[in-house]
C-alpha cells in the first residue's frame, strides 16, 4: 500500500475555517517519583465542524488526559510539556488567567467521566443549570433564564416535569442528559463528552446516543465523544482515533476505520466486537502494555502485535496516509523503512 500523503496532521479537503479543533504534537506527562508517566505521546489531530469524532481505546491510555488537557485543565503533577491547541484559530495553549478562562467558557465544554454523578445531590436541576450560565453571563432575569432551561430540556429530549426536581429522582440517563444541557448551555463550538455512556444499561445507552446525535444536528456542535464501545461508536462517530499507551496508533472515517482497520491494535478491538448472530472466539491481545514510564523504542505495540518484526522494535513508526483520511502508525504498510 503507498502513502498518500505522509504527514502527521490528518488534513483533509477542508479549510482552516472549517477546523475547530487542531491539536499538533501534544505531550502531557505526569511527575511521579519513579519518573515521568508519559500519558499522552505527541499526538495530532483536527476537528471539522459538526463533526463527531470517537476517541477510543482502552483503560490507561490516555484519553481523558487528551480531553483535560485541550482545555488546559490538566493539574500537577499533570503537565503539558510540548505542543499546541487551536480552538477557532485561537491558540489555547499561549493563553493564560482571565483570557484563558474567557476561552474556556465561550470555546469549549467539558461533561466529564462520571459528570452525572457529580451532579449536586442537594441542589434541584433547574438550579445547577441557573448557576451554570449565570457564573458566566451574569444575572439574567427569571423569566428569561427558565425559556432558556427549558429549551435545552428539549434539545437534549428531557421533559419540562424535571425543572424543580433534584438529582436522585431522575433515572441515570436523565442525569447524562441533564449533563449534555450543562454542556451545550453556553454554545461553545467544541464539545468534549468523556465516556457519556458508560455505567448505563444498554438501552439508555442508545438514548443518550440518540441524544448527543439530535443536538449535533440542531445546534451543529463539533464534539469529541471519549469510550470504549467500538459497537456503539460505530453507529454515533463520524470518524474514530484510536489510541494506545498515549500515542495515536490510527485515525479514519468510521467506514474505512471498521472495513478496513490498518493498525493491528484496531483490528484486534474490531474483532472484539461481540455478535449474536455468531459466536465467535473471544480475540485476547496477549502480553501487557509497557510502563508508561518508560516506553520501548520503536513501536509501543510491538509487546501484543502479532506482525511484529525487527524494525518494530528500532523505528517509531509515524502516522501516515494511507487511504483518503485515514491514517495509521504501523511499519506494515510503509514500502520500505531505513
Ligand atoms: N495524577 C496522576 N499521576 C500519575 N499518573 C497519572 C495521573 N493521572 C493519570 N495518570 C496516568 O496517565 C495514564 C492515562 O490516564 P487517563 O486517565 O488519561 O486514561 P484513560 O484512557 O482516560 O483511562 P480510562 O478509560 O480508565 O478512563 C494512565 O496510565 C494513568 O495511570
Ligand atoms: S509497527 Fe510493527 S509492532 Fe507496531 S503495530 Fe505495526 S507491525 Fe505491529
Ligand atoms: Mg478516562
Amino acid at each position: 500500500m503507498t502513502t498518500v500523503q505522509a504527514d502527521v496532521m490528518d488534513k483533509t479537503a477542508v479549510s482552516d475555517s472549517d477546523i475547530v479543533l487542531s491539536v499538533e504534537n501534544f505531550s502531557v506527562h505526569y511527575a511521579t517519583p519513579k519518573g515521568d508517566v508519559i500519558a499522552v505521546n505527541d499526538v495530532s489531530f483536527n476537528l471539522h465542524r459538526g463533526e463527531l469524532l470517537g476517541l477510543i481505546g482502552e483503560s490507561g491510555c490516555g484519553k481523558t488526559t487528551t480531553a483535560m488537557a485541550i482545555l488546559r485543565l490538566v493539574r500537577p503533577p499533570g503537565q503539558i510539556v510540548n505542543g499546541r491547541v487551536s480552538i477557532d484559530g485561537v491558540d489555547v495553549t499561549a493563553l493564560d488567567g482571565e483570557a484563558l478562562r474567557k476561552a474556556r467558557w465561550q470555546k469549549m465544554a467539558l461533561i466529564p467521566q462520571g459528570a452525572m454523578n457529580s451532579l449536586n445531590p442537594l441542589m434541584r436541576i433547574k438550579d445547577q443549570i441557573a448557576d451554570g450560565i449565570q457564573t458566566h453571563e451574569g444575572r439574567i432575569p427569571k423569566a428569561e433564564l427558565k425559556d432558556r432551561i427549558l429549551k435545552l430540556f428539549t434539545d437534549v429530549g428531557l421533559p419540562s416535569r424535571i425543572y424543580d426536581m433534584y438529582p436522585h429522582e431522575l433515572s441515570g440517563g436523565m442525569k447524562q442528559r441533564v449533563c449534555i444541557a450543562m454542556g451545550i448551555a453556553l454554545n461553545p463550538p467544541l464539545i468534549i463528552a468523556d465516556e457519556p455512556t458508560s455505567a448505563l444499561d444498554v438501552i439508555v445507552q442508545r438514548i443518550v446516543a440518540q441524544t448527543i446525535l439530535d443536538i449535533r444536528e440542531r445546534l451543529g456542535v463539533s464534539m469529541i465523544i471519549i469510550g470504549h464501545d467500538m459497537g456503539l461508536m460505530a453507529q454515533l462517530v463520524d470518524r474514530i482515533a484510536v489510541m494506545y499507551a498515549g500515542n495515536m496508533v490510527e485515525i479514519a472515517p468510521v467506514d474505512s476505520a471498521y472495513e478496513e482497520p490498518l493498525h493491528p491494535y484496531t483490528q484486534l478491538l474490531i474483532e472484539s466486537i461481540p455478535s449474536i448472530k455468531e459466536r465467535k472466539p473471544l480475540k485476547l491481545t496477549e502480553g501487557l502494555t509497557h510502563d508508561l514510564r518508560n516506553p520501548p523504542p520503536g513501536c509501543i505495540f510491538q509487546f501484543r502485535c502479532p506482525h511484529v518484526m525487527d524494525v518494530c522494535k528500532k523505528v517509531r513508526p509515524q502516522m501516515k496516509e494511507y487511504k483518503p483520511n485515514h491514517l495509521a502508525a504501523c511499519h506494515l504498510y510503509e514500502e520500505s523503512v531505513e
